[in-house]
Parts: structure tokens; C-alpha cells; sequence
């Protein structure tokens, strides 16, 4: 079977075998079987991943739907199934009024990758909402439960991706949301379109408009041009040299994370560098962000991680930054 739709980058790769998750009781029925002893790989809506060759395995694909929540004072608890579109999830709490997740809208992906990469945009992440997740051990065959601590998020980071990888089979995350409106609109990109817009005292769904609208302008449609967003992590490096760039470069964009600690606008070392809306062969850099590389109709996996590999080595070059994939790849 061709990859090809389940991957926003669009390219070809096959598999050996694909069976799509709807219900979680099909995955102690796999493990029986002896099929999550081998080769296997966990793939919900692809848009964080990047076939370089055709996998040589079984892809696990999350298709299982349904939202719930129940209100605990203040608080509500939303639980959701692994293949829920993350962006339908969102809209569920806006629809209902509930607060923490307007920020992170129209982030393409499922319920289930969710917490992997601890999520985040425009000044939320996936960790300030997350309550616990129900996942499927491979290793065991049993269904255990993590909760916050549990999952060692840090930015665009979890045990899913370090510790654990590939080895736990999220089936459903349980959001805790707020009834009280507290809207985190300190990004300036959100500012200046509320600004924009006139609006004064924001709601959540305003604020949500606003973000997919950013979105929108600053980010290729994976369903007409192919990408997996950012395609690298922003590096956090340490002060003392952010300082010693930063006064060859005094352009540099950056954040604070800490006393010791600075985090760089990887898109802005990309474009020092003049990569920005470069094309190579079928793979490109987007015009309207350096961080996103596009597949301009027919790339193969490859042509995209070849124009990385140049991207990243051409950066360490000139920065001595080693940039880190944030993609997936395979
Ligand atoms: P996939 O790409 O299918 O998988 C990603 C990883 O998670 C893989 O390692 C996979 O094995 C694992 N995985 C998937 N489902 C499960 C599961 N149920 N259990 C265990 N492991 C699982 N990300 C951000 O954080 N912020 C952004 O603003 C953002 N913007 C983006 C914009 C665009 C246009 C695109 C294309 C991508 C963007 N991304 C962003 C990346 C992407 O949206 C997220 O990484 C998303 O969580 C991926 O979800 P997915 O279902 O597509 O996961
Ligand atoms: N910049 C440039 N040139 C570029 C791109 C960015 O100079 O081509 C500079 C600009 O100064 C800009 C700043 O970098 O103001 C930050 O850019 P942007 O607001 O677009 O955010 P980002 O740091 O590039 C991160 C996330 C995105 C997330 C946005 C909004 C990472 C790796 N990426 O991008 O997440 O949507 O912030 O919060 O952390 C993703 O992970 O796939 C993703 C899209």
C-alpha cells in the first residue's frame, strides 16, 4: 500500500503491511498475534514524519474517534481518542467554552501524536493542558496511564520520543481545561491582529480565529503544497554563546528561556544563510518561513533530507549551530 495520503509531505513510500486502528481492543489482538514484536511504526495524520525509503515494517495507523469531557468546578476534564483531528478537538472546546487550547489551533495532527512532541504555538504547549494519557505497552501488551509528570515534556519533547520511543501506543489524551477565561495573547503576532481587528477584550474564539488567520498567511497547506511545518527545532543554546553571536550578529532573533539559557529563531539563521525560498531539484524552502521545506510536486523523501542536510550544514558553518530535526524521519 502507497503512503503518499497518509504523509502532508506527500511523498511515495510503501509499506509491507498497514492495518488502521478504530478500536483500541485491536491492539492486544495485534500484540497477540506477535505483530507489534517486529518492525512497526506508530503513524496518525504523518505530519510530523518524513519517508527517506519505503518502510520495511507494519504501520499502526490511529484512526479511533470520539470526544468526551465532565466538569469538575472549574475545571474540565475532555477526553479524546487517539485519531481525533486535533484541530476538530480544539473547536470542541471552543464550541463548549472551554479555555487553554485557542492558542494551538489548526495545528495539523491527531489527538494521539499530541503529547509525543509536546505541541506548542503562539505561547501555549501541549504540557500546560495536559492531564494524562491512556496508552497500549507493546512490550507488555497492557494498558497503563501517564500523567503530566510522567511524560518529561520539555520544549517539542516527551519520553515518547526519547525513553520510550516507538514503544507505547497512545490511545487517548485527557485535556484539563478551565471555564475561566485566562487568554494568553502576549505573543506579538496575535497582538497586532487583535489590534487589528479592533477587538478589545478577546474571547477564545477570537483568539483561535486569530491564530489559524497568522497560520494561514505565514504556512504552506500540506493539502496543496507538502510539508510537516517546522522542520527543525529552534536551538536553545547557552548564554555565553548567544552573546558571543549575538555580537557578530546583532540582527539575531532570540528568546529567553532562562538565566543560562537562550533559544534561537532557527528561521532567521536559515535565512541569514539565503536559503529562504531557495529550490533545490523538487524541494524547497518556503517563501514565507525558513523553517518549512516544501515538496514541490514530486520530491522524493530523500530530495527532502538531502536539502536539510545542506540547510543544517551551511548553518553550522556560519552560526557553529548544529540545528536539530524536529521531523521525524524514517
Ligand atoms: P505523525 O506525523 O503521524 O507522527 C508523529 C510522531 O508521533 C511519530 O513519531 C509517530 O510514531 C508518533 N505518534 C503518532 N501518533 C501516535 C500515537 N497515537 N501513539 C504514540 N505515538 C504516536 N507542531 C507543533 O508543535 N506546532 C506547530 O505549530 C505545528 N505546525 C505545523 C504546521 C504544519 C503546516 C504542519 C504540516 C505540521 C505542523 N506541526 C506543528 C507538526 C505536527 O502538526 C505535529 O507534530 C503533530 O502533533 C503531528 O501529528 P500527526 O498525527 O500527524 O503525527
Ligand atoms: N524568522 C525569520 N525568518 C524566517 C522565519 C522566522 O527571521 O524565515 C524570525 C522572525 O523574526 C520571526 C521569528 O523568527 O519573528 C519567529 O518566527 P515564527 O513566529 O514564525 O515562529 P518560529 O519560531 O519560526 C515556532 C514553532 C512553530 C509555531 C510557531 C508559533 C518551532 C520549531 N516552531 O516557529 O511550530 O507554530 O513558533 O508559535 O518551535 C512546528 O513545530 O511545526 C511549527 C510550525
Amino acid at each position: 500500500i502507497s503512503l503518499r495520503q497518509y504523509n502532508t509531505f506527500a511523498v511515495e513510500a510503501s509499506c509491507n503491511q498497514f492495518v488502521q486502528i478504530t478500536q483500541e481492543s485491536q491492539l492486544p489482538d495485534l500484540y497477540e498475534k506477535g505483530l507489534l514484536r517486529d518492525t512497526f511504526f506508530i503513524l496518525g495524520a504523518g505530519s510530523n514524519v518524513l519517508f527517506t525509503q519505503n518502510y520495511p515494517g507494519l504501520i499502526v495507523h490511529m484512526a479511533s474517534k470520539g470526544i468526551q469531557h465532565f466538569i469538575e468546578g472549574n475545571y474540565i476534564f475532555v477526553t479524546a481518542k487517539a485519531g481525533e483531528v486535533w484541530n476538530d478537538f480544539v473547536w470542541y472546546c471552543i464550541d463548549h467554552g472551554f479555555a487553554g487550547v485557542e492558542n494551538m489551533a489548526l495545528i495539523p495532527g491527531t489527538v494521539g501524536a499530541s503529547p509525543v512532541q509536546n505541541i506548542g504555538a503562539y505561547g501555549t504547549e501541549l504540557m500546560d493542558v495536559f492531564y494524562s494519557c491512556q496508552a497500549f505497552d507493546t512490550e507488555t501488551g497492557t494498558f497503563t496511564t501517564f500523567n503530566n509528570q510522567d511524560c518529561h515534556f520539555t520544549y517539542r519533547d516527551s519520553i515518547f520520543k526519547t525513553k520510550y520511543k516507538g514503544r507505547f501506543i497512545i490511545t487517548s489524551v485527557t485535556y484539563k481545561l478551565s471555564l475561566h477565561q485566562s487568554l494568553n495573547t502576549a505573543y506579538g503576532a496575535i497582538e497586532q491582529e487583535l489590534q487589528r481587528r479592533k477587538i478589545h477584550s478577546p474571547s477564545i474564539k477570537d483568539v483561535a480565529e486569530v491564530v489559524s488567520h497568522i497560520r494561514v498567511e505565514k504556512l504552506p497547506d500540506p493539502s496543496t503544497v507538502g510539508n510537516a511545518g517546522s522542520f527543525f527545532k529552534n536551538p536553545i543554546i547557552p548564554r555565553t554563546l548567544f552573546e558571543q553571536i549575538k555580537a557578530t550578529y546583532p540582527q539575531l532573533v532570540s528568546f529567553p528561556i532562562d538565566e543560562n539559557r537562550e533559544k534561537l529563531a532557527a528561521g532567521w539563521l536559515i535565512e541569514a544563510c539565503g536559503w529562504k525560498g531557495k529550490t533545490e531539484g523538487n524541494a524547497a524552502v518556503w517563501k514565507n518561513q525558513a523553517l518549512v521545506i516544501t515538496n514541490l510536486g514530486d520530491a522524493t523523501g530523500l530530495e527532502i533530507y538531502t536539502i536539510s542536510s545542506k540547510i543544517m550544514n551551511d548553518v553550522y558553518q556560519k552560526f557553529g549551530i548544529l540545528l536539530e530535526r524536529e521531523v521525524n524521519v524514517l
